[in-house]
């Protein structure tokens, strides 16, 4: 992976960003990741270590003002990233305490590596060159490793090194968390194995997870196996070696330390201590060799994963890209294949939202399943492992089929927070946003589109079509019938805007006829009815059997699938819920003024006392994401099937209305809007594609980023990249192109998987060029803008694409500080 954009560096050490660094140059193999935090940090106000084990879960209980809360938390496993110094006569070394002279970091993308150099001079005047190299390998997902060089420029003397295994860390990542309960861990093992080797091993207090860490640390000056005094520390939960040895001015000493991770819900293990035990010890002996591995299995991934790019004017939009896939590849990856894990909204990068999987795959699974289709594959069973708990809770509320979780965990309960911190207020509030059951609609989108892109029949047999069924129940049994209107409707849930959580005066939570939650019910019991058209007779009968689906019941999901009640304004825009067209406006500019930054507008008026409820307003896109799931043709079928008139006038208006009254209070936000205005104004979507490029990368809500990264609106935006700006749609077993490249971008290129098919795809803003490198046993059947054509295997096609017409700037109007 050669070129520029791969690095992705800071210069000069700013412990104010210290978080934020942290996050963003987190290692990660799918299987843990490890923050990017400086190897001698311990927590405190400026650093936090944080590593986190896929799917590590624990429950806790806290008494919170005389109220029992529980929580499933992401738990933060034992630091195995302790490697210090100290020269003769000084303390360990902190860079607040010395002169720094050089102070860069640098995440160096293609090779998975965090490098960081340091140039200091102490209190006695010497001047020390230190240079450290970091990986989680990619390869073998049970080690990671660092290297120290410490170089003396102008001083010979005695240095101290010192390497341990934390287990007394706590999660403590979160600041709104830490009233609640935060302890995890107990200690199992503190062993030193030999005079190179430590090993830990902790266990989770409830969910009885053990985790092991080795560690080999060697030390080597100028490329030979240095000669040092050695000691041990151990205390609870740690335990340290310390080396002594004298070095002379320009000499390099070079410490090289190995660990090894295991977990007892490993496969093919006996006991996680003895496993880790055993592959330290059979690690390669040198940290270059580790290396080597390393980048090659990340050369591979890129191989599938990048996007190389030519914008006409270079920036910084290629790196952050590629920083996106890189920490969307961290969090899962081919290793993901093998565990029983989601995709958390927050990658393993932090503690926020306690690591757990929301929504926010219905961002990420369409770059995945063009690209590393196995991986979704993957984590929709993670979903269908968690069926039955989904089941339960259908019945517990009162409905039939499956209602999955809106935060999903180790077991598939609902882990949504019953109360939840304003810190603006200090006041514990009551949350309700559980009631978001349109996730039973993403879940079902996701393994349709997984379908559409693979064509995989055994995943449809053996568990899509089990899911599409019982989802598409859940939504019938939820549907009531209005015998007045005459038509379906779904009551008391809330759509993907987070700020409208009732009615004002309603003492009961939720709101009646989202239409994104209605219109998507609609569409989940088409794909119920189709599916099983698509299955052989003897699955389907089989499945008709196991699950009692009589025709009666068939009948009626028709029924709803054509009487679904929509509500629209009166002039004829496609209304949020019932109701919102008679809230009040709200006085953005007043607001504006007096806080700056709206995103956070639910807190804001919490702690004036006010309820976001009385207003026209929202958090993020809720009527708009049917335009960034469905294109204006599946739209039309959807509401003709309904029997309402489908005026193509009402799109653009309908995003007018949405785009003027929204705060962008979730990051995902401005991927949607980037996303709905990509073909009618390019300028102002690029615009907010940009401005979505920099959620992460510039903190943009303030502060949450050092707690995870936000790993949807990450993804959407390469999705943005790969699918809205090429018109790439994978619907009627057919690949769809219609390109229209934003002005700045001159060149895109990629590789795609697409059933079975390696494509090449080259598109600029004159051309397509597709190119099957691969042999495939059929043609790749694609269409470009509506045209069929074929590709055979080893072919390359190029066909001129006709500029669109450049689109006006219309003036509107958006609101909070994002976009
Ligand atoms: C958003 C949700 C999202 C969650 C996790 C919330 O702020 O409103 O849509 O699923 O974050 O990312």
């Amino acid at each position: 992976m050669n070129g520029p954009h791969w690095l992705f560096t800071y210069e000069g050490f700013e412990p104010r960003k210290e978080g934020l660094r942290e996050a963003l140059c987190t290692l990660g193999n799918g299987y843990f990741g490890t923050r990017g935090a400086a190897p001698e940090a311990e927590a405190d106000e400026t650093h936090y270590p944080g590593t986190y084990l896929a799917g590590g879960y624990n429950r806790l209980k806290t008494d919170l003002a005389g109220r029992v809360v529980e929580n499933e938390d992401l738990v933060n496993m034992p630091n195995w990233l302790p490697l210090t110094f100290r020269l003769e006569g000084g303390d360990w070394f902190n860079a607040h305490a010395v002169r720094l002279l050089e102070y860069r970091q640098v995440l160096d993308l293609a090779q998975g590596l965090l490098l960081r150099t340091v140039r200091f001079e102490d209190r006695q005047g010497r001047r020390t060159r230190v240079e450290q190299r970091r990986f989680v390998h990619m390869r073998d997902k049970h080690l990671a490793g660092q290297e120290l060089v410490l170089v003396p420029e102008n001083w010979s003397g005695r240095v101290h090194v010192r390497s341990a295994l934390d287990g007394r860390v706590v999660n403590g990542g979160v600041p709104r968390y830490r009233q609640l309960n935060c302890k995890h861990l107990r200690t199992l093992v503190t062993e030193e194995v030999d005079a190179e080797t430590l090993l830990l091993e902790v266990e989770t207090v409830q969910s009885r997870l053990e985790v092991a860490e080795a560690a080999r640390t060697r030390l080597y000056v100028d490329g030979q196996p240095a000669r040092a005094r050695r000691g041990l520390a151990v205390e609870e939960g740690y335990l340290a070696h310390e080396f002594m040895l004298e070095l002379r001015e320009g000499q390099r000493l070079a410490v090289e330390k190995v660990v090894t991770l295991y977990s007892s819900r490993d496969l093919a293990v006996s006991e996680a201590a003895i496993a880790a035990q055993h592959a330290v010890e059979q690690a390669p002996a040198r940290f270059d060799e580790l290396v080597a591995t390393h980048v090659q299995a990340w050369c591979h991934l890129w191989h599938r994963s990048d996007l190389d790019l030519t914008l006409s004017e270079p920036d910084h939009i290629h790196t952050t890209l590629r920083l996106h896939i890189f920490h969307l590849l961290q969090t899962v990856s081919p290793h993901t294949i093998d565990q029983d894990v989601g995709v958390p909204a927050r990658g393993w990068h932090g503690e926020a939202y306690r690591g757990h999987i929301f929504w926010d795959e219905l961002f990420i699974f369409p770059f995945l399943n063009l690209r590393l289709p196995a991986l979704t594959r993957a984590l929709l069973r993670y979903r269908h492992r968690r069926l039955r708990r989904a089941r339960e809770a259908a019945r517990e509320a009162g409905f039939r089929g499956a209602m999955y979780p809106w935060q999903s965990g180790s077991d598939g309960r609902e882990e949504g927070q019953r109360v939840h911190l304003n810190p603006r207020s200090g006041r514990w509030i009551p949350d309700v946003t559980s009631l978001q059951r349109h996730i039973n609609a993403a879940i079902a989108y996701n393994v349709w589109q997984y379908y559409q892109a693979t064509a995989d029949t055994e995943f449809l047999y053996f568990y899509g079509a089990e899911m599409l069924l019982e989802l598409a129940r859940f939504w019938a049994s939820m549907a009531r019938w209005n015998p007045e209107l005459r038509r379906y409707e779904i009551l008391g849930v809330m759509g993907p805007d987070e700020y409208h959580t009732g009615y004002p005066g309603r003492p009961e939570p939720g709101l009646d006829n989202n239409s994104y939650t209605n219109l998507m019910a609609v569409w989940v019991l088409c794909k119920g009815l189709e599916v099983l058209k698509l299955l052989p007779g003897e699955r389907r009968d089989e499945l008709r059997e196991t699950l009692a689906l009589g025709p009666e019941e068939l009948a009626h999901w028709e029924d709803v699938s054509r009487k679904m009640r929509l509500v629209f304004h009166a002039d004829g825009v496609l209304s949020q819920f019932e109701g919102y067209e008679q809230l009040e406006e709200f006085d953005w500019e007043a607001y504006r003024q007096r806080y700056g930054d709206l995103q956070r507008l639910d807190r804001i008026l919490e702690a004036e006392g006010v309820s976001p409820n009385r207003y026209k307003l929202s958090k993020q896109a809720d009527v708009l994401m049917l335009l960034y799931l469905f294109s204006s043709e599946e739209l039309r079928e959807l509401f003709e099937r309904l029997g309402y008139a489908f005026d193509p006038d009402m799109i653009p208006r309908t995003v007018d209305y949405y785009l003027q009254r929204v705060s962008n209070g979730s990051t995902l936000s401005g991927v949607v809007h980037s996303w709905v205005l990509a073909r009618s104004d390019r300028p102002r979507s690029w615009r907010l594609f940009t401005e979505a490029l920099k959620s992460d990368i510039s903190d943009v809500q303030g502060g949450t980023t050092p707690e995870g990264i936000h790993l949807g609106a990450l993804s959407g935006t390469v999705d943005l990249m790969q699918r809205a700006y090429t018109g790439i749609e994978v619907r009627g077993d057919v690949l769809h192109f219609n390109p229209n490249l934003p002005e700045g971008l001159t060149r895109l290129k990629f590789r795609l998987r697409y059933r079975k098919h390696t494509v090449e795809v080259e598109i600029t803003q004159d051309k397509l060029v597709l190119n099957s490198r691969w042999p495939a046993p059929a043609p790749l059947e694609f269409a470009l803008r509506g045209e069929r054509h074929q590709l055979q295997s080893c072919e390359t096609r190029e066909f001129p694409i006709a500029k669109p017409p450049v689109s006006p700037e219309p003036e509107l109007e958006m609101h909070g500080a994002g976009p």
